[in-house]
């Protein structure tokens, strides 16, 4: 089987990024990373995939009249890639129906949060405020809907009575550097495939997401 080929798309650190990055130097994730999309010129992100000698396109989303001809610059660099997997990592702009509808079930993001909690933005100071013991992320296709469609992996990280949203937020992004990779290998093994848009693992619909705890998958 041919290497998978990914494009990532970031706004800012790239500390997702930087974990499929070392997945793939690792042998852990048999793909290659074929173009970061960035929409800002000064994501450290950028940085990491010039160390990585990956293609970067910086693609400014404020020269562009409105959403939808950001998103068609942007589908102008991925689609002649060919890429099996689009990956969001950390990207701040909400995505126009026509982009989520061209990469339908090849299109994934990382969100802070167990969703369908905390959708948008300040996750970490709402578990906190809202006094939740178990906070985390969620890996996700996405749809039409904002930090929706169907769940892939979630993490679970407990909020301690000493958190404040940055300490809570390092946490949460150590787990999402782990989840994220097994996600990604499960999708270009062709593990996770979609009938209509029933997501299904292992040819199973996926009733609940996976569940990754104490370093273990719980299914
Ligand atoms: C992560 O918390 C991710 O879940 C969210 O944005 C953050 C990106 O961090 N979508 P990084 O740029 O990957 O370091």
């Amino acid at each position: 089987m041919s290497k998978a080929s990914l494009v990532v798309l970031i706004s800012g650190g790239g500390s997702n990024l930087q974990a499929l990055i070392d997945a793939i130097e690792n042998k852990e994730l048999d793909a290659e990373i074929k173009a970061v999309i960035s929409n800002k010129a000064a994501a450290y992100g950028i940085e990491r995939a010039k160390q990585a000698n990956i293609d970067i396109h910086v693609i400014d989303h404020t020269q562009y009249p409105d959403r939808q001809s950001f998103d068609q610059a942007m589908i102008e660099v991925i689609d002649p890639l060919q890429p099996d997997l689009v990956i969001l990592a950390g990207f701040m702009r909400i995505l126009s129906d026509m982009f989520i509808d061209h990469y339908r079930h090849r299109l994934i993001n990382i969100h802070p949060s167990l969703l369908p909690k905390y959708k948008g933005l300040n996750t970490h100071q709402l578990a906190i405020d809202n006094r939740d013991k178990i906070h985390g992320a969620s890996v996700h296709y996405v749809s039409r809907e904002l930090d929706s469609g169907p769940i892939v992996i979630q993490t679970e990280v407990p909020v301690l009575a000493s958190d404040n949203a940055e300490t809570l937020a390092s946490r949460v992004l150590i787990e999402e550097h782990k989840i994220y990779p097994i996600a990604i290998k499960m999708h270009i093994e062709d593990r996770l495939t979609f009938d209509n848009d029933q997501l299904k693992l292992d040819n199973k619909a996926l009733t609940r997401p996976i569940l990754w705890k104490n370093n273990n998958l719980i299914y």
